[in-house]
């Protein structure tokens, strides 16, 4: 249970951070297990799921930013008892018609893991969707500075989506970065135990630095939505329209929704 300051942070704030571990340390052996096999395996990358979001996701080359959306399809074993402390959490956030789910799954690699640069979860999403969701990340070993834990900028959840563009301007790219980053100040480091969780707003500007480290940094995102809505106003985001990834080229040739970037209430409507 979360107390009500903490509650109340987290609606002035856009973010939440909750350093005690919500699962005991068997549990987040069992679950690293699964997360390093998944990733060996590169398990959804056929469907477009698994994917460099930092680099062109040249199959040769080792992946800098390796992510895989809906994981526990792949692997089912994702799932388990823990879950309930998650949707305890979102409940007490946003109320009791949140949906929860696992979400991704995004690996930093030892020594070579790549920064993910400022943006809002949002610009990845509909444009035509109003949403009201959340983000749980709970990294699967302790997340520090050194090995990208998250940086979030205090208000930022209250902002409009601002423009964004592939990572490095580069259209092969499946990430997306703020054009502008100078309209970040005074940004808060979360660094955690292993399977402690910061949570943070659909909008909510974030960062998470690179990898200096000898020990790869595992973290597990969990999605928290109400039903979203038809958004009033016009709205478009053409960072995304521009992209020309190989990732959307699997997905289309398998026959994925496009909507499996967007968080659960969606894809089910
Ligand atoms: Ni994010």
């Amino acid at each position: 249970m979360l107390s009500r300051e903490q509650v109340r942070d987290f609606h002035v704030d856009g973010f939440l951070a909750i350093d005690q571990p919500l699962i005991d340390d068997n549990e987040i052996a069992r679950l690293r297990e699964i997360y390093d096999e998944m990733f060996a395996q590169r398990a959804g990358r056929a469907d477009g799921n698994q994917f460099d979001l930092a680099g062109a996701d040249d199959p040769d080359a080792p992946a800098v930013l390796p992510q895989i959306l809906h994981p526990d399809r792949y692997y089912t074993a994702l799932k388990g008892p823990y879950l309930d402390a998650i949707g305890a959490i979102a409940r007490q956030l946003l109320g009791p018609t949140v949906v929860t789910e696992i979400f991704h799954a995004i690996l930093k690699p030892a020594g070579i893991g790549a920064p993910t640069p400022w943006h809002q979860d949002e610009a990845y999403w509909e444009p035509d969707r109003q949403y009201r969701s959340a983000s749980i990340w709970m990294p699967l070993q302790p997340a520090t500075i050194d090995n990208g834990c998250l940086w979030f900028m205090k208000g930022s959840h209250e902002w409009d989506v601002l423009p964004h563009q592939s990572i490095g301007a580069n259209k092969k790219v499946h990430g997306l970065e703020l054009v502008d980053a100078s309209v970040v100040h005074d940004p808060v480091a979360c660094p955690l135990p292993a399977g402690g969780v910061t949570i943070h707003r659909n909008r909510t500007v974030h960062f998470a630095g690179p990898n200096r480290t000898g020990a790869a940094r595992r973290a597990l995102v969990f999605s928290a939505s109400l039903p979203d809505e038809p958004r009033i106003g016009a709205r478009r985001f053409p960072w995304n329209e521009e992209k020309q990834t190989s990732r959307e080229q699997r997905a289309q040739d398998s026959g994925e929704s496009r909507w499996q970037l967007s968080p659960a209430s969606k894809r089910e409507r």
